[in-house]
């Protein structure tokens, strides 16, 4: 690959990363989180985005230690744990963020959603110790984003989105000696988006992800490439690293495509979320079959407690729907079951006692716990004996009055 180097830099931090010549996770609400990123370190991914994760979600978190997995956690208490006290800690706390710091040293940029500066900078202060970089999200094109200025919309509203970026590159990006970049869409046309892309270079960011895609096109429609390289050559201008996204399908067709249009890296999401595989070279043999990655995903997943309604949501996107292993995961209640289906009969213990850690108990979650419970009332009304009572029904069927639901 021959690699363009600009006359101009903006000089890379001494704790954040340059973005030329990388082919890197894309930031992914659910389908990016630990055991996902973890998954396409592993298959060769140079650099991995985390989910978006708005500023006032993260801002009023504290941040420990798992001894168990040796991730770093911001937690927050949750809904669930705020009304019932009599939880143990673990169940009553939500995870918002979760880092690997030695796995994600130096790979991982967080995501911020913002509208706003002063936010902005509160939430990534909390986090930027732990990551090489912070991007903002100006791309997200859903109503819960845009609806409160973030995500696509401050692409509307470019000076707002200016003073964000460069509240962050002075107050966390030179405090904390890392990388700030931001994620935008296409505009309508050519000259909007030069404009932009111009005011954006000039705050101090060291990165700038195109999606190839304006805010209006739906995921399925193909990506745009006609404006690339008047956006890479901006970026080039200015010294900032150009990362194009939109409908890249593996390390190959990356590094052609960053060839062809003159960028400094790609970024993959749709691709790398049925399969992480894809980050593989083609002297590694590239893409791997599913049921492999799925297997190697659950352990990732299992090594680090990753929510089970999570894991269960990735495996479903790698998995062959017909599959009838895909049918037996799916029905599986936990990781237990999971680790059956995926015939990985060596781990079913760890399995096990991870449904425990998660309160995953007796595989049964709360919801169909109290339908099973309804029923069996149902059927005591028909023929009531003598003290059938709601109380006891949930007694027998091991419930206790105020259970937990269990996050699935
Ligand atoms: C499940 C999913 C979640 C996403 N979440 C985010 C996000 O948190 N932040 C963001 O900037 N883009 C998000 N995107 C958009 C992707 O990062 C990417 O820009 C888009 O999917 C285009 O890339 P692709 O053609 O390789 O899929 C998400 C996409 C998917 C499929």
């Amino acid at each position: 690959m021959t690699e363009i180097f600009p006359s101009k830099r903006v000089p890379i931090p001494r704790n954040g990363v340059d973005y030329r010549g990388k082919v890197v996770l894309a930031p992914m609400v659910r389908s990016g989180e630990l055991p996902s990123r973890l998954l396409a370190l592993r298959y060769g991914a140079d650099l991995v985005w985390g989910p978006e994760t708005i500023d006032r979600a993260m801002i009023g978190t504290t941040r420990r230690i798992n001894p168990r997995t040796n991730t770093v956690e911001f937690t927050r208490l949750s809904s669930n744990g705020l009304k019932n006290p009599a939880l143990n800690p673990d169940q009553r706390e939500s995870i918002i963020y979760r880092i690997h710091p030695e796995l994600e040293r130096g790979k991982l940029i967080y995501q911020i959603g913002t509208a706003n500066p002063e936010t902005a900078v509160q939430a990534a202060t909390l986090v930027a110790g732990d990551v090489a970089g912070i991007d903002v999200n100006a791309g997200c094109p859903k109503p819960f984003s845009t609806s409160g200025g973030m995500g696509a919309a401050l692409l509307r509203t470019p000076d707002k989105l200016c003073s964000i970026l460069e509240a962050l590159v002075k107050e966390v990006g030179q405090v904390f000696e890392i990388g700030i970049s931001v994620k935008i869409r296409l505009l309508e046309t050519s000259e909007k988006t030069e404009a932009l892309v111009r005011k954006l270079v000039a705050t101090g960011i060291t990165g700038l992800t195109i999606h190839c895609r304006t805010t209006p096109m739906r995921p399925r429609e193909r990506a745009i490439r006609q404006q690339l390289r008047m956006i890479a050559s901006v970026c080039r201008e200015a010294g900032v690293a150009c990362v194009m996204n939109g409908d890249v399908e593996d390390r190959e067709q990356a590094l052609q495509l960053i060839q062809e249009y003159g960028v400094d890296g790609a970024m993959l999401a749709t691709a790398a979320e049925k399969n992480p595989s894809v980050f593989r070279s083609k002297e590694q043999g590239g893409k791997l079959p599913w049921f492999v990655v799925s297997q190697e995903y659950f352990r990732m997943a299992l090594s680090v407690e990753n929510r089970w309604g999570n894991t269960k949501f990735l495996l479903a996107q790698h998995m062959m729907g017909k599959d009838p292993k895909y049918q037996a995961m799916n029905q599986g209640k936990g990781y237990e079951d999971c680790a059956m289906a995926l015939e990985m009969h060596d781990l079913r213990e760890e399995a096990a006692n991870l449904d425990e850690v998660l309160g995953i108990t007796n595989r049964q979650p709360r919801a169909e716990k109290r339908a099973r419970a309804r029923e069996f009332t149902a059927q005591m009304e028909l023929a009531p004996p003598k003290k059938a009572k709601q109380d006891n029904v949930l007694q027998i069927l091991n419930i206790p009055h105020d259970a937990p639901a269990v996050a699935v």
